[in-house]
């Protein structure tokens, strides 16, 4: 029995691309598994606050030295450092949003790249601590980034893969639905297109 983590970060409560294709997933995945669980954390109905001084600050400071509220400044990355160790696998749906990710999302990141948590540094550099787990990444755009000299604005996919890679978790699949700027032919085509990369991850 796996648990999924299902991290959402499209703005859109309606018409969201990229949560639509990641509900099928989930629909897929429970068809074929139907004993595991899946956790939604929707990051546009509850957003993560930004790193603030404080969180940085307690974030590095050892364990043992932490005073009670420092400990209770690290309770929002505690949890969600939590529900990434329980999971086996990690579902991010995620739009294009300028070149990059949501802000929602790179917050939800800044606070679970967490030193002695989920990497720790080493003499020979950093490390990963979430090893074995897989994760999706179902990112939508409205243009197409595939190709050159387009790929080089491409700050989505390559970042979540450096930033999931850091924590360990190195088997990453990317799957994008571009063009959802196009008509309703190409936006259909990709569609189709993300739905058969995602039922080759069940
Ligand atoms: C604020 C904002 C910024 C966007 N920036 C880009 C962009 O830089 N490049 C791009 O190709 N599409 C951009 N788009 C289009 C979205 O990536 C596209 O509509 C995608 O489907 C959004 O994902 P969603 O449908 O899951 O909300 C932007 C859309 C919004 C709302």
């Amino acid at each position: 029995m796996a648990t999924v983590l299902r991290i959402d970060s499209s703005a859109l409560s309606n018409g969201s691309h990229s949560k639509a294709l990641a509900d099928f997933f989930q629909t897929q995945w429970l068809e074929k598994h139907p004993a595991d669980t899946f956790q939604t954390l929707d990051l546009s109905q509850t957003p993560p606050p930004h790193l603030s001084e404080a969180t940085i600050g307690a974030m590095f400071t050892p364990v043992e030295e932490r005073s009670q509220e420092q400990t209770q400044q690290l309770a929002l990355s505690t949890d969600y450092i939590e529900q990434l160790k329980q999971a086996d696998v990690i579902l991010i749906s995620t739009p294009m949003y300028n070149f990059g990710i949501p802000s929602t999302l790179k917050a939800y990141l800044d606070h679970s790249l967490r030193v002695g948590e989920t990497f720790v540094y080493t003499d020979k550099g950093p490390k990963g601590l979430l090893e074995g787990k897989k994760a999706i990444v179902m990112a939508a755009s409205g243009g197409d980034y595939s190709q050159p000299p387009l790929d080089s604005l491409n700050f989505v996919t390559p970042y979540l893969k450096t930033a999931l890679g850091f924590i360990g978790i190195e088997d990453v699949t990317l799957v994008e639905a571009p063009g959802m700027a196009g008509d309703e032919a190409s936006i259909n085509s990709s569609i189709e297109q993300a739905k058969q990369a995602l039922r080759d991850c069940l």
